[in-house]
């Protein structure tokens, strides 16, 4: 079969060229050709092997480009690299590798193109589209890639022990794929990655993490979350997730499944937001409630504090997958701690000053909170389904009507610091403190509107009533 539509970009009939004015076979493979013929477009990376050195085609390529762009050489990896406009291009001499059980840095050594492909992770990933002039665009798929791709299931070329063992982040790309595209990991590839757990350990947490990353932005996120805890992956990565598994019952009383209802919240938030740190958020908001569960005989299962506690254990699991600890991580810190604050209001009815309350301690964030909190909305019982779907309504209109009147979200105290001072004559003392926390109380309350006059009146009264006087 030929695909030379594949390789509408001028950019194949110069590699094709530098190939051939070297006697070189090349080939393009994996993600561009899988992207192609999944009809996901044309990826802007793209990877070319060569049969004999690719650092020399990569360097020929460039010598035929009007630009004459830089190649970056990693000659330790003999792969090199060059950008033309959006596209980068990849160049690696094909190769056949063995692997030692405790790295996944191979020893190589050259080989065919069937060498390169035997090495690849999945079959629809060994895809190789020939560049040459003589054969170019000619599909070379000796594992049925084509055929997988169709029936949308992931196979190693290999035995999948060999392939997972060689390079174990291949486990967690299996998952990854299955997530993204919507496939099957075959049977004994899921047996496979089950026996090789473990061997997850010897790989960056940087590397997890984009994986993890990719998962969670996927469409139905808990495809893949189920799969790293069907296959034991889990606990290695998110350990904090394991723990919410499970339903207890004492005297009669239960409660949910945590780990189930995260991952439905997941599921919930990725149909409305694409914000990954959001979805991030999503998937630990309510891992407090593993270490503050207890039971009581009168009211039953309670998780007292498990925002706080949750808040917290977001740093230290950041932090342990080598996370950035920057705003990104803060604003997941922020929406844990105040992942249940709109709930509440939506069981009950909602007064304006709560509404100002949430929105002044959610500020900017105040938004993303209620897409959270909506998402979280996992019960299966129609009328309340539709009960607190229609209070979130109702609070969320509320937040623009208060915030039309009063501008909570980036509030500043209508009167400051310094006018209180020279109003009654103060040095810095605690009772400026007292006078403004008063000030900004008597708003969240809404006793007096977010406006000078109407605060700097309120100072006064407040003033006299602590015993100071104008000067
Ligand atoms: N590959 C592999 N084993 C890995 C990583 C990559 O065999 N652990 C091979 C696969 O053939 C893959 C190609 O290298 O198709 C390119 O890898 P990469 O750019 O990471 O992934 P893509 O398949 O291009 O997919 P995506 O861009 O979605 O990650």
């Amino acid at each position: 079969m030929n695909h030379t539509q594949a390789l509408s970009n001028p950019i194949f009939k110069i590699v094709s060229q530098a190939a051939d004015e070297l006697g070189m076979d090349c080939y393009v493979i994996g993600g561009f050709v899988r992207d192609f013929l999944l009809e996901r477009g044309t990826a802007k990376d793209i990877d070319i092997v060569a049969i004999g050195s690719g650092i020399e085609l990569a360097k020929k390529v460039a010598a035929l480009l009007k630009k004459k762009p830089q190649v970056s050489v990693f000659k330790n990896f003999g792969t090199a690299m060059l950008r033309h406009g959006d596209i980068e291009l990849e160049f690696v001499g094909a190769r056949k590798e063995s692997y030692h059980r405790d790295s996944r840095k191979p020893v190589v050594e050259d080989g065919t193109l069937a060498d390169d492909q035997n090495r690849r992770d999945f079959t629809i990933n060994a895809l190789a589209l020939s560049l040459n002039a003589d054969n170019f665009g000619e599909l070379l798929d000796p594992f049925d890639g084509v055929s997988d791709l169709k029936k949308k299931i992931i196979r190693t070329p290999l035995e999948p022990g060999i392939t997972y063992s060689d390079d174990p982040l291949r486990m967690m790309r299996a998952i990854r794929f299955a997530t993204q595209l919507n496939f099957k990991i075959e049977q004994n590839s899921l047996l496979a990655i089950t026996e090789n757990k473990d061997r997850i350990t010897i790989i960056s947490k940087e590397r997890i993490v984009d994986e993890l990353h990719k998962i969670l932005a996927s469409n139905v996120p808990s495809t893949g979350f189920s799969l790293l805890h069907k296959t034991g992956l889990l606990p290695y990565i998110l350990p904090e997730l394991v723990a919410l598994q499970g339903i207890e019952e004492i005297e009669g009383q239960r409660h949910k499944d945590n780990f189930w209802h995260t991952l439905e919240v997941v599921d919930n938030i990725s149909k409305t937001t694409d914000n990954l740190w959001l979805r991030w958020a999503a998937l630990l908001h309510d891992i407090g409630k593993a270490p503050t569960k207890k039971f009581h005989k009168k009211i039953g299962w309670t998780f007292h504090g498990h925002e706080f506690v949750g808040s917290k254990m977001v740093y230290k699991l950041f932090k342990r997958l080598r996370m950035p600890l920057n705003d990104k991580m803060k604003f997941v810190q922020k929406m844990v701690l105040m992942s249940s604050r709109p709930i509440v209001l939506s069981e009950d009815y909602a007064t304006d000053s709560a509404v100002r309350r949430l929105v002044f301690d959610a500020g900017e964030n105040v938004e993303d909170l209620m897409t959270l909190c909506e998402a979280d909305i996992t019960t299966k019982n129609p009328k309340k389904q539709r009960r607190y779907k229609n209070n979130f309504k109702i609070v969320r209109e509320k937040i623009i009507e208060v915030e039309e009147r009063d501008h909570i979200r980036k509030f500043q105290p209508p009167v400051s610091g310094e006018e209180i001072m020279a109003t009654f004559n103060l040095k810095p003392s605690k009772e400026i403190g007292i006078i403004k926390e008063a000030i900004k109380e008597a708003i969240l309350e809404g006793e007096i509107p977010n406006e000078y006059e109407a605060a700097k009146e309120f100072m006064l009264a407040k003033g006299k009533a602590i015993g100071l006087t104008p000067a």
